[in-house]
């Protein structure tokens, strides 16, 4: 059933003093699979990653990593994992290569392996021209590589990556991206983020967490699609506003249309109505029928931003 997850979260809940931060949370992450871990300021997402990697323990529920319980088997659960928290501990005095080293030597890598590892993500993080520099000197953008090469140093099969790309500059931005998205494939990934795009263009799936709780989960086109079983068009129509309107609010399936805007004698109309059936023959049967032009039909799919904020305002609560 679960044999090829590679993380699985069962119930876990973590408390500060008598606060909830993270509440029952449930789910899973296949070998391979990049899981785009979503939701707002304050939502739980750093906190499930400490509880997650061993920093600190649950409440109650549990967490295996490859098969080994994050308390039980510790130790084990945390070999296979790569770590970059929200702010990564770099020491400032060390050039890029002797902190990879000294992080070799706090995992236990033996030495010829922290040499050639060390060559390796310094490849891979694209370091090469700073691997002598002093961490302290290195910009932002640098820093959070620095991170990434410390977080895949010992080979983990578990990635835990908590805003890998905060603080990074556009251009940095999009190699740092592909960076992670070609661990994908070899390693498991969770990333956490609040940049919605980015998302739909790492993840395969991502879970949104609202106050400590799961919301959604999904892919991030099935999101777009599903939600609440509405879909959304506009149609560019050339007639009387009013009667326009009228005749669309009558078509069997429209919920509501709004007018958007218009330039000489057409018109924008917003329409939603129910997933079920196909509402455009009809739609555009209406107009045609009335004697008005039809110029333009087009479906809207929801972006992952409006997704994001019907899950986490107010009444999803
Ligand atoms: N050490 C702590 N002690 C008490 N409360 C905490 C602690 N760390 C986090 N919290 C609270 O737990 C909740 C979840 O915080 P967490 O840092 O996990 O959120 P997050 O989703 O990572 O947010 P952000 O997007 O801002 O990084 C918040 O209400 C936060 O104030
Ligand atoms: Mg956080």
């Amino acid at each position: 059933m679960t044999t090829e997850s590679m993380i699985e979260v069962d119930g876990l809940t973590k408390y500060y003093g008598d606060f909830p931060a993270v509440s029952g949370l449930t789910f899973s992450v296949r070998k391979g699979e990049i899981l785009g871990f979503l939701g707002p300021n304050g939502a739980g997402k750093s906190t499930t990653m400490r509880v997650l990697t061993g920093y600190m323990p649950p409440s109650s529920g549990t967490a295996r990593i490859a098969g080994y319980d994050i308390v039980g088997d510790s130790l084990k659960a945390r070999q296979h994992i790569g770590y970059l928290p929200e702010n990564v501990p770099l020491y400032t005095e060390m050039t890029i290569r002797e902190y990879l080293s000294f992080m070799g030597k706090i995992r236990g890598m033996s030495n010829e392996r922290i040499v050639s590892r060390t060559n390796d993500v310094i490849q891979i993080c694209h370091l090469e021209d700073y691997r002598d520099t002093l961490i302290g000197k290195l910009s932002k953008g640098f820093r959070q590589r620095t991170g990434i090469a410390q977080a895949v140093l010992h080979e983990p099969d578990v990635l835990i990556m908590d805003e890998p790309t905060i603080g990074i500059d556009p251009i940095q931005i999009v190699e740092t991206r592909q960076l992670i998205k070609d661990l994908g494939g070899e390693h498991t990934l969770i990333i956490s983020t609040h940049i919605l795009p980015e998302v739909s263009m790492i993840c395969e799936r991502v879970v949104i967490i609202h106050e400590g709780e799961i919301v959604a989960e999904d892919t991030p086109k099935n999101l777009g699609d599903r939600l609440e079983g509405t879909e959304r068009l506009t149609m560019e129509v050339r007639g009387p506003i009013k009667e326009v309107t009228k005749a669309i609010r009558n078509v069997k399936g429209v919920q509501d249309v709004s007018f958007a805007n218009g330039e000489s004698g057409s018109g924008l109309y917003n329409i939603i109505g129910k997933r079920e059936g196909d509402m455009r023959v009809d739609l555009a049967k209406a107009v045609v029928d009335n004697g008005w032009g039809l110029l333009r039909m087009e479906a809207v799919t929801l972006s992952l931003e409006e997704i994001f904020l019907r899950l986490t305002t107010a009444e999803g609560s």
